[in-house]
């Protein structure tokens, strides 16, 4: 099925013509959409009418195989009984608005910071695909800021010397400078990983920053001067002409590229509003768009 894409912003992120992508099964039509990733790295699909398994299943032809280990899981049980599942919504146990206290909302508050799904593991998160099911009256939207274009419009010097740097990511570090507490039975499932500063994405070769709020330090630095870099970089990387703002609307499936992107969601009044979505998250691992696409 052919496939056409708007832009909906200068530099990243398009709109999708109709499609019911839990029908999508064959080799073209993955193909096209894993081609949109790269050119645009944000993709918009409408009026999704997913059951959480559809979705599912979606997430591995589109992207091989899910991540399952998401911060939350050493805080809380899944609601949704499947790890592979996101829940991104404020509900409790009993689908009711959770409490200001509750754990779980203070834990999902660090997704107010801007972020990349899933770096303070290895793998890392590739393609985010988050689903909305309930969507409140009010503005509860999501930002995302392009880390390619970012990069190219930093200075050569600092482009030369971000060459090699790597940095360490810690779920419990975004969490901390919130003033979540975690046990010592939980940050010790929590170790973090290190990635590199900078990345080149498979095909289209396009360089990006990795930045995230979990990003604790540089390696090798000193704590204060690598802290202040990321501090300045993400500074950089979030200003308005690289960011998009997406208001949700039921249905929506957005799909988007943790290499390629960073991402935050918004305050609206969580005490009032219910808003459910889930999200899948792909391994970073070897793609199946080489595979497919023999390229
Ligand atoms: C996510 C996320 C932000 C939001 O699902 O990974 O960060 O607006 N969501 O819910
Ligand atoms: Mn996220």
């Amino acid at each position: 099925m052919a496939l056409s894409f708007r832009k909906l912003h200068r530099h990243f992120v398009a709109e999708s013509s109709p499609i019911e992508l839990r029908n999508v099964r064959d080799p073209e039509t993955l193909t096209e959409i894993r081609r949109g990733m790269d050119e645009h790295a944000v993709l918009v699909f409408r009026a999704q009418p997913f059951t959480d398994a559809e979705q599912l299943a979606f997430a591995q032809r589109l992207d091989g195989r899910l991540h399952q280990s998401g911060g939350s899981r050493v805080i809380a049980k899944n609601r949704l009984g499947n790890e592979a599942l996101s829940d991104i919504s404020n509900l409790d146990q009993d689908g009711e608005i959770m409490q200001a206290d509750d754990r779980r909302r203070q834990y999902g508050l660090g997704n107010r910071l801007w972020h990349t799904d899933a770096s303070f593991r290895d793998p890392a998160g590739r393609y985010s695909m988050l689903h909305a099911r309930v969507v409140p009256s009010v503005p509860a939207d999501t930002e995302f800021a392009d880390m390619r274009a970012a990069y190219d419009a930093l200075p050569a010097e600092t482009k030369t010397q971000l060459e090699g740097l790597r940095a360490h990511h810690s779920i419990a570090h975004s969490r901390q400078l919130l003033g979540f507490e975690f046990s010592q039975g939980e940050q010790d499932q929590l170790t973090g990983a290190i990635h590199p500063v900078v990345r080149t994405i498979p095909c289209s070769l396009r360089r990006s920053l990795y930045l995230a709020s979990h990003q604790s330090r540089i390696v090798d630095w000193p704590l204060a001067e690598g802290r202040l870099l990321l501090r300045d970089l993400t500074e950089h990387a979030t200003q308005r002409e690289f960011v998009y703002r997406h208001a949700w609307r039921m249905g929506d499936l957005v799909i988007w590229d943790n290499r390629a992107t960073m991402h935050r969601g918004r305050p609206f009044d969580d005490s009032k509003y219910r808003r459910e979505l889930r999200r899948v998250t792909t391994l970073d691992i070897e793609q199946p768009a080489f595979v497919a696409s023999g390229s």
